[in-house]
């Protein structure tokens, strides 16, 4: 017989085993999808195939916008918790700020790892303390909170505050042009260049070339490739397959380019006994001082945890600007008290932008706690359960492996938390008020032992790069932008649809 004659059995057998296999994955999806039915917890009703993601979340290391409804759905229902599925992984998502409050603080042993795609065996450059588990990354984070200290802000504060020169110098070019700006991009170069100069000790450049490395690396990261894109969906789907499969999350030209840049600079320091005042070299001398022990920090936990730093450091804290003169344009008012003050206070430190003259500005951070409870850049924290967990007064016992979902957004936007939770109001967060909102459910940087390391970090930069844009600019919303602008779905980080563009005038 020909081959020809062969095609339409081959087809048969084809059609027969693509079949087969659709109908085991539907037999495995639906068992799963009788899980929160059968621990006795109230649950949403998961579709085939996302269980009740909204979208495939091709662009997202985790969850997204999605925990928005769920949290909406257990409220209604009157629920403290609610399980839903991430495809055929079941997922508990926490409502209560009491329950919030255990698994992130109180009981935190029981919810150590956080959920988040990461393969320690095919991509170990990308080891570090936001994906390591349990001991390994208790006594990473015992390591690497010195790093953070207040003191070691007060010494990086400089080298962060020249970093704004050439935004601001991009300010005045579009002030005496006219021309809008890119405000998204503009804060991103930013963020980009302090990271890129503390972590790296390098000038990145960012406003000076448009294909400046750092920066086209930092877009790769966030704008996935196909290759990314499967990888992060089947990360979702099945974490031990992706696993085995080999893949990564972060594309491995990313991590190859910090890789050899983080290698060639701890080099030069080391031959040439060239000391700096930087992330780097904090986590250098830690290297350093921990060599020939056993369990001590090595060469590749060096260079996973600066790639790290700059992953985790340099978006949330340009979401955050972005957020912060989205809603200052929005509100002349609120813009102009905000100026008022930095002003006012720069005053009192000789017309110097210091440390503690940031410290002094109350209500220039009551603008940007408010910004963060609208907009937290990290819309959701998700933890495995390591240790079976029942909550107070319940009889649902949580099982080793469940991810643990506490959404940010939603909590941000609950007007039970905060009255009229759509209106942008940094009033609620002044010295008396503050103290009636719940310290559970304000929690943008997270909460408990596994909080954001790097929160004093994130706010220094972003106060210094605010400060002097609001000080010097009187910004209005350009008629390009599409207004009121909407939140992305379906990734990790927040985002807007469109572009916030902003005209930009010298006070
Ligand atoms: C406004 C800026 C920032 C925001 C809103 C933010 C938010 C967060 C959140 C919500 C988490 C998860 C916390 C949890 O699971 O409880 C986190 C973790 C983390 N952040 Fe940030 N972050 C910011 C800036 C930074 C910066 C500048 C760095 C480093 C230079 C950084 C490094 C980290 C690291 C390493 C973790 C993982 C900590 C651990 O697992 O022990 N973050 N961040």
């Amino acid at each position: 017989m020909t081959v020809l004659g062969l095609l339409p059995q081959l087809l048969l057998y084809i059609s027969a085993t693509l079949v087969s296999l659709f109908l085991c994955v539907y037999v495995y999806f639906s068992y799963s999808f009788t899980y929160w039915k059968r621990k006795g917890a109230p649950y949403i009703k998961p579709k085939f195939p996302l269980g009740n993601n909204d979208c495939f979340g091709t662009e997202s290391f985790s969850y997204g916008l999605e925990t928005m409804d769920w949290y909406k759905e257990a409220k209604q229902k009157g629920h403290k918790f609610i399980g839903a599925w991430n495809y055929s992984n079941p997922v508990l998502l926490v409502v209560d700020p009491d329950y919030i409050k255990s698994v992130l603080v109180k009981d935190f042993n029981h919810f150590t790892d956080r959920d988040f795609f990461h393969n320690p065996k095919h991509d170990p450059k990308n080891e570090s303390i936001f994906v390591a588990e349990n001991e390994e990354w208790r006594q990473l984070r015992q390591r690497l909170t010195p790093v953070f200290s207040t003191a070691k802000m007060r010494i990086m504060f400089e080298l962060v505050n020249k970093c704004a020169d050439p935004m601001m110098q991009l300010f005045q070019t579009n002030s005496r042009s006219g021309d809008p700006m890119d405000i998204k991009e503009v804060v991103a170069m930013f963020t980009t260049d302090v990271i890129g100069c503390v972590a790296f000790g390098l000038d990145a450049g960012s406003f000076t070339s448009e294909d400046a490395k750092f920066r086209v690396i930092g877009k790769k990261l966030f704008e996935s490739s196909l290759k990314t894109k499967m990888h992060l969906l089947v990360g979702r789907i099945n974490v031990k397959l992706a696993q085995f499969l080999g893949m990564r999350v972060i594309p491995e030209s990313v991590t190859e380019f910090f890789s050899e840049v983080i290698t060639e600079n701890a080099r030069f320091r080391q031959e040439n006994n060239v000391r700096k005042i930087d992330l780097m070299q904090l986590l250098l001398d830690l290297y350093e001082s921990s060599k020939g022990q056993d369990d001590g920090f090595s060469f590749d936990d060096f260079v996973g945890n600066v790639i790290a730093f700059f992953i985790a450091g340099f978006e949330t804290s340009s979401t955050t600007m972005h957020n912060v003169l989205y809603e200052l344009a929005r509100n002349p008012d609120v813009q102009e008290k905000t100026r008022e003050e930095i002003n006012n206070v720069l005053k009192k430190h000789g017309g110097v932008l210091t440390y503690e003259a940031v410290q002094d500005m109350t209500y220039f951070r009551q603008v940007i706690d408010e910004t963060l409870r609208m907009y937290p850049p990290v819309q959701n924290v998700a933890r495995f359960c390591v240790k079976p967990y029942t909550f107070k007064d319940s009889n649902v016992t949580v099982e080793k492996g469940v991810s643990v979902v506490v959404p940010l957004v939603a909590l941000g936007r609950d007007p039970d938390n905060y009255p009229n939770p759509e209106r942008f109001d940094p009033d609620r967060f002044s010295p008396q008020s503050k103290e009636s909102i719940n310290k559970s459910v304000y929690i943008p940087f997270g909460d408990g032992p596994r909080n954001c390391i790097g929160k004093r970090f994130g706010l220094m930069q972003t106060s210094i790069g605010l400060m002097q844009v609001v000080r010097d600019y009187k910004i209005t919303i350009n008629s390009k932008t599409p207004m009121p602008l909407k939140l992305k779905r379906g990734v990790f980080l927040m985002e807007t649809t469109n572009k916030l563009y902003l005209n930009v005038t010298k006070v």
